[in-house]
C-alpha cells in the first residue's frame, strides 16, 4: 500500500518542492488558447517558453487526506497578459485550498460559477484562501519567478474543462508598466 508523504523539503528561496511525488511542466504549447491575444500567442510559440512547473506530494484520493505542492511561474507575458497557470475548479465544489506565497509578486484570481470574480495580490508571506466553489488561477505580475506553496483535499479532483471552455471573468494585463485587472470580455 502506498502511504502519504510525511515530510518533504521545500526550498524557500526557489519555491521548489524537492521531494515531490510528481512534477509537471507547462509550456505555452500546453496551454494554447488560454491567453486573450492569439497573434501574440502564435508569435511566442516559435520559442515555446516555459510558463510554469509544479510538484506535488502523494496522498490517497480519499476523504480527509491532504495533498500539498508548489508552483513556480516564470516572468513574462503573452501580448499584454502576464504568464499564468491554466487554473481550475475542484471537481468537488466543497473543496477549498490554501496558498502561501514564497517568492516574487503574483496575483490569485478567483472566479465563481455565477461569474463573480476577484483578484488578490500575493507577496512573499501572503497566505490566501480559495473558498469552496471558486476557480483559482495564479499569475506572475513581477519580473522574477513567482512561487507559492498550496494545500488541498486529496480527493478535490480537478476540473480544467470548464476553464478551457469559459475562461475566467477577469484577466491580469500590463497597463503603463503596472499589473491591471480587467474584465475578460475587454477588447485586446
Ligand atoms: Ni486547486
Amino acid at each position: 500500500m502506498t502511504v502519504p508523504s510525511l515530510t518533504a523539503l521545500l526550498d524557500l528561496l526557489s519555491g521548489e518542492l524537492r521531494d515531490a511525488a510528481a512534477t509537471y511542466t507547462r509550456r505555452l504549447s500546453d496551454m494554447r488558447g488560454y491567453y486573450r491575444d492569439p497573434e501574440a500567442e502564435a508569435r511566442l510559440l516559435a520559442d515555446d517558453p516555459l510558463i510554469y512547473t509544479y510538484g506535488e506530494s502523494f496522498a490517497p484520493e480519499v476523504e480527509g487526506q491532504l495533498r500539498f505542492g508548489s508552483t513556480i511561474i516564470q516572468p513574462g507575458r503573452v501580448g499584454d497578459e502576464y504568464f499564468m497557470t491554466r487554473g481550475h475548479y475542484h471537481a468537488r465544489p466543497e473543496a477549498g485550498e490554501v496558498y502561501l506565497a514564497l517568492r516574487g509578486h503574483g496575483m490569485l484570481v478567483l472566479d465563481r460559477r455565477d461569474g463573480r470574480g476577484e483578484a488578490l495580490e500575493l507577496r512573499p508571506g501572503t497566505v490566501a484562501y480559495t473558498p469552496p466553489g471558486c476557480a483559482h488561477r495564479a499569475v506572475n505580475v513581477g519580473d522574477e519567478p513567482f512561487s507559492f506553496f498550496s494545500v488541498w483535499p486529496a480527493n478535490a479532483g480537478h476540473d480544467y474543462a470548464s476553464i478551457q471552455r469559459d475562461g475566467f471573468s477577469l484577466r491580469v494585463v500590463e497597463r503603463n508598466g503596472r499589473p491591471t485587472v480587467i474584465p475578460a470580455r475587454s477588447a485586446p
